[in-house]
């Protein structure tokens, strides 16, 4: 039986895993910085938690989801993102309570959408994540836009462009909701039977679908821009001030609706504009989600935040052909020659690991030409030779790979040699 990794889903192979401890060790130190603290929640929940939110009429909830029914008959789904969950467990631990307000969050793990498999599309992906929950301050807006921005420009990428756009309030969304209807209503039996059944459930959905994508009426449906009421408009105007503050540059697109049904006011997605990156550009997606809290049990609590795929961001990069290439390197490899020296080394070799040198030695019984060729491989910077001779002396040979440069010194002063 030939057993093969799931379809949608990869292996992080030994070479390319440091790539990704690299890139989470970005995030945590820019998580750090802006005061977000990490939250950890289960990879599965109710299923119901993703329909209420995420929404019942979206390709993820209605087509994407990993849903089982556990032995205790109850229907269970694998996360196919971390908002939903965040929300859950900020109104389940009464987090409004606490003294300090936006409660700052940010989360990494993988998620799950069963979706067609294609370059930079998962099954099972690694989002990061950040939510900013307890404000509605126009300014975090722009602290959570700036904070993605940053994960990029650290990363060494630039070629990439912020999307924004705004949702609306309740009111304004009802207003465009009639507009749509009205719009697609005489016309709707030349749809697909999703939009048919969105029609009157979330018309919004009808402008994301994949079938009816060339559609007439889908080029002259109602923008969301044009219901804007007041208190929307001032509170983009308002993110779009802070963000100029920033500096940050942003590409307005009034038809930027996103995915996911919780949003309103503020969305953005964050799209790489490197030639050598495939069909899907998006890197990043967000927005706030005011009214969240509330919908599933919850005080009033606005928010706003975003996720993006590990996956992508380390595509992007490829693509920029900024592919990291300085893997770390090992600081010491010894070869030993002999079962005496063998013992020397292995003893050694546990000091210099106590004193957080990067070592390795050869467990394969190798001739000093194939261990010495294992140490190049590793790009160590200093090789520590045993033989009998050394053993006898109480020393080593130690050779600096940089210049080549070889020298004697004793067992006892070795690791103040390698300290210098
Ligand atoms: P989303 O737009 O569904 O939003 O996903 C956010 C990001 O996750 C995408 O921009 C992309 O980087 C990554 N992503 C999504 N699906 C896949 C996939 N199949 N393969 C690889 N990467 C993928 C959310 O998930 C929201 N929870 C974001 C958010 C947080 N909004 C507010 N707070």
């Amino acid at each position: 039986m030939n057993f093969k990794v799931p379809r949608g889903t990869q292996d992080i192979l030994p070479d390319v895993s440091w790539k990704w401890q690299r890139v989470e060790k970005i995030i945590r130190s820019i998580c750090d910085v802006y005061n977000y603290k990490e939250i950890r929640t289960p990879i599965f929940e109710q299923t119901e938690l993703f329909q209420r939110t995420v929404g019942d009429t979206t390709d993820i909830v209605q087509k994407e989801m990993y849903t089982f029914t556990d032995k205790g008959n109850r229907s269970m789904t694998l996360r196919p993102e971390g908002t939903a969950a965040v929300v859950r467990s900020f109104v389940e631990n009464k987090m409004f309570g606490y003294a300090d307000q936006p409660v700052k969050l940010y989360y990494t793990g993988p998620m799950f959408r069963y979706e067609r498999q294609q370059a930079g599309r998962y099954r099972q992906f690694v989002q990061f994540g950040i939510e900013a929950i307890g404000s509605d301050d126009p300014a975090i807006d722009a602290e959570v836009i700036e904070l993605a921005m940053n994960v990029y420009k650290k990363a060494g990428l630039s070629d990439f462009k912020l999307v924004l756009n705004s949702l609306g309030d309740k009111e304004s969304r009802n207003a465009h909701r009639e507009a749509l209807i009205a719009h697609f209503s005489p016309h709707i039996e030349e749809f697909c039977g999703d939009c048919q059944n969105r029609l009157e459930k979330n018309p919004l959905r009808i402008l994301d679908c994949k079938v009816d994508r060339e559609h007439q009426l889908m080029k002259t449906a109602p923008s969301l821009a044009d219901f804007l009421n007041e208190d929307s408009s001032a509170y983009f105007e308002q993110v779009k001030r802070y963000l100029d503050i920033a500096g940050i540059a942003y590409e307005y697109d009034p038809n930027l609706v996103r995915g996911l049904d919780y949003y309103n006011h503020t969305a953005f997605e964050i799209m790489s504009t490197s030639k050598g990156f495939g069909a899907i550009t998006t890197l990043c997606g967000g927005g706030r989600y005011n009214g969240l809290a509330e919908e599933i049990g919850g005080p009033a609590a606005p928010g706003i935040g975003f996720a993006m795929s590990l996956e992508r961001l380390l595509l992007a990069l490829e693509a920029e052909d900024k592919a990291w290439t300085d893997e770390p390197s090992l600081d010491v490899y010894i070869v030993t020659l002999g079962e005496e020296a063998r013992t020397t080394g292995f003893e050694l070799i546990g000091r210099l690991r106590e004193n957080g040198l990067r070592s390795e030695m050869d467990y394969m019984d190798r001739k000093m030409k194939a261990q010495m060729k294992s140490a190049d491989r590793l790009d160590a910077d200093y090789v520590i030779v045993i033989g009998e001779d050394e053993v006898a002396e109480n020393v080593v040979q130690l050779k600096n790979m940089a210049d080549g440069q070889q020298k004697k010194v004793a067992l006892d002063q070795l690791l103040e040699e390698l300290q210098k």
